[in-house]
């Protein structure tokens, strides 16, 4: 069966603007005064991390790494990190943005390796937390979407807005379900 995308979408580009508004606003407060690296996990969480970071009020410094999830093929969910950003992050405050908190495997080795360049603090911002997902405990600082379990109920999948499906649909403006 074909996937398709869904004739309305889940969050608009006014939504997602606006909650991006909101998020900056949020961050440019609390972190104020302090030397802000953001740390966006390539690809899905470039188009999030590129407006937020145009929506601060305040510096902030753009970093990038990749991460590889074999979740699949192992039941430990092995997590490969590429190009992480290293030493430049010593004493700096560390917000990570990544796309989707799903069962938090990819973030927690994220972290552990973020962790290791000795970074003054470190937080978690997600463009769309699916919370019923988890397998491994993580706390996200900032979340732009929560996804309703009661919606999520049967296998919700996104796109748009830097998220794909088969590298398909992430320069849709907004983010849409598949359906089949
Ligand atoms: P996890 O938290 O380690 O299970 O994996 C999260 C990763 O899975 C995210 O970074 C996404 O790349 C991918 N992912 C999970 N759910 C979706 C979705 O609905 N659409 C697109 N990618 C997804
Ligand atoms: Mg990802």
């Amino acid at each position: 069966m074909m996937k398709r995308l869904s004739n309305t979408p889940l969050f608009t580009e006014d939504e997602i603007q606006a909650r991006v508004r909101e998020l900056a606003r949020e961050i440019s407060r609390d972190y104020a005064g302090q030397r802000l690296v953001f740390v966006s996990v390539l690809k899905g969480a470039t188009v999030f991390a590129s407006d937020l970071l145009r929506a601060l009020t305040i510096p902030a410094e753009l970093e990038f790494l990749r991460a590889k999830s074999y979740a699949e093929t192992h039941s430990t969910g092995d997590v490969v990190i590429h190009h992480h950003p290293g030493d430049v992050l010593e004493g700096k405050h560390v917000l990570l943005i990544e796309d989707i908190l799903d069962t938090g495997q990819t973030i927690a080795a994220v972290l552990r390796t973020l962790e290791a360049h000795r970074p003054a603090s470190l937080e978690v911002c997600v463009l769309l937390d699916k919370p019923h997902r988890r397998k491994v405990e993580i706390v996200p600082r900032y979340v732009a979407f929560r996804l309703d379990p009661a919606v999520e109920a049967g296998k919700l999948f996104v796109v748009g807005y830097g998220l794909d499906y088969n590298e398909n649909h992430r320069g849709l403006r907004a983010i849409h379900t598949l359906v089949e």
